[in-house]
């Protein structure tokens, strides 16, 4: 290959990126990649890329006279400063008209400041979310891109061949301008947590209230994963309980510190969704819970203080891992609609025009979230494009009413053992507020208007009222 032969430019070697320039080379597309370090290029070019057309630059410039005109690079690098300084670094070398796509997990905010500081430079921008993990990126990951249409089209060949494919349809699509892709991408993990949060809970009920062993366990989540529950967190979880120990021959996962870390993702769609006023109260609770898994310290100091419901464990009949099934499915169902509601109100207030089917149909393959369950997903919003609520969905609505019985019961189960289970509680929660034609928010403007004369409206009549409740005489 000479200069200027490259068909896209991938800057940063790490995992992703390495695996995603042999993904796009294994489709025929020639990629011409660049890493800070050189070593590490060095490293990529000796052991991964074989006769596959990929070439390497050493310096940011020869990087950049590698690419055809007009150019695309994709940016490769962790979120925050880096992709800036990534920015600054490249855009020296680039020319109006050529294209930027950072494939992170970058801030909404953050897409669009660069979105338009690009721009106003003649640059295109694309924030594409990329999902799949390693194993992703390398076969083909759920690609979330928003921004440039025109930079879109340009890079469209690479992404849909290199991208997840299922029923013949590319996981990836344009999703709108500016921070769509991005935003997207976050509502993404947003749900990612929440169902990652309800596995962990039905572990718990397995371990600590049946007495379960990492057998069994992985037995449960292995049927499971064969059923209504499919879907590539339900694999990896059931993979989880395989695996033993290389020093103590131990199961590993009962060897790792119950101590959860976190990127930001989570917490960001629900700060975000406290913004758009929008309740996403399983995934609330998602990124709670791992907040409070941080307390290891004080907790183990509790333990030794605060004693739950006396009972012991194992108490737990078989027929209760139905009823798990059950739950988590109503779960999985609810911590979706909440997220798909988010997208919703997301797509109106910054005018993505987001389209929830898409976004359904781009989730079925590549992606941490997959799940049998997206396909039932798609075809809710294909039938009725602008659903307010997934739950709304005859079909959805009705499976999930179906197994709130097993969702109640499971609670119920939990708060009597005192197991936390916040993620499957929350999603009761929402299911029931959302199917309450009366709340007690009318309690609450009571209260409102009694402290602070913060008025209420009627049921009965138009306008707003104040009452002077201080003046209240009880009644005999
Ligand atoms: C994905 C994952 C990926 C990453 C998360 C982990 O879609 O491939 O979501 O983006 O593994 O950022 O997030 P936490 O570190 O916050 O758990």
């Amino acid at each position: 290959m000479k200069d200027k032969e490259c068909d896209i430019g991938l800057f940063g070697l790490g995992v992703m990126g390495g695996n995603f320039a042999l993904n796009m080379a294994d489709h025929g597309f020639s990629v011409g990649v660049y890493n800070r370090t050189k070593e590490k290029t060095h490293e990529f070019m000796e052991n991964d890329v074989g006769d596959r057309k990929i070439r390497a630059a050493y310096t940011v410039a020869d990087f950049i006279s590698l690419l055809k005109r007009p150019r695309a690079i994709l940016i490769s690098v962790p979120a925050g400063d880096p992709v800036d300084q990534v920015i600054d670094e490249i855009t020296l070398g680039l020319q109006s008209g050529d294209l930027v796509v950072d494939t992170g997990n970058s801030h909404f905010r953050d897409t669009d400041r660069r979105y338009e500081s690009l721009s106003k430079n003649g640059l295109l921008f694309l924030g594409m979310g990329i999902s799949g993990g390693e194993d992703g990126a390398r076969h083909g990951p759920s690609l979330m891109p928003g921004g440039s249409k025109e930079g879109y089209e340009r890079i469209r060949p690479i992404v849909e061949a290199a991208a997840a494919q299922i029923d013949g349809a590319p996981c990836v699509a344009y999703l709108g301008p500016g921070s769509a892709g991005h935003y997207v991408k976050m509502v993404h993990n947003g749900i990612e947590y929440g169902i990652m949060q309800m596995i962990a809970e039905t572990y718990d009920l397995m371990k600590r209230g049946m007495g379960f062993d990492v057998k069994k366990l992985h037995e449960v989540y292995h049927a499971w994963a064969q059923g209504e529950l499919n879907s590539y967190l339900m694999e990896i979880t059931s993979d989880i309980f395989l695996r033993k120990d290389e020093k103590t021959g131990k199961p590993l996962v009962d060897l790792i510190l119950d101590q959860a870390k976190q990127k930001g993702t989570g917490k960001w769609t629900s700060v975000e969704a406290l913004e758009l006023q929008t309740p996403l109260p399983t995934i609330d609770m998602a990124v709670s819970s791992r907040d409070m898994s941080g307390y290891k310290e004080e907790r183990k100091i509790a333990a030794g203080i605060l004693r739950g419901p006396d009972k012991g464990g194992r108490q737990l009949e078989k027929a209760f891992i139905d009823k798990l099934e059950g739950a988590l499915y109503a779960g999985m169902v609810s911590c979706y609609a909440q997220g798909m509601a988010l997208l919703q109100h997301a797509g109106k207030a910054y005018d993505y025009g987001l389209n929830q089917e898409t976004v359904a149909t781009i989730w079925r393959g590549g992606c941490i979230i997959r799940a049998k369950l997206l396909e039932d997903i798609r075809k809710a919003y294909s039938l009725t494009p602008d659903l307010p609520n997934l739950l709304l969905d005859p079909a959805l609505g009705k499976s999930v009413t179906a197994r709130q019985g097993d969702l109640r019961d499971v609670v119920c189960t939990a708060a009597g053992l005192g197991i936390p289970a916040p993620g499957l509680m929350a999603s009761l929660s929402y299911f029931d507020a959302y199917r309450s034609e009366r709340l007690p928010a009318n309690l609450l403007m009571a209260q409102r208007d009694y402290f602070g004369a913060h008025k209420y409206e009627r049921i009965d009549s138009e306008g707003t009222f104040h009452t002077r409740w201080m003046d209240t005489k009880e009644e005999k």
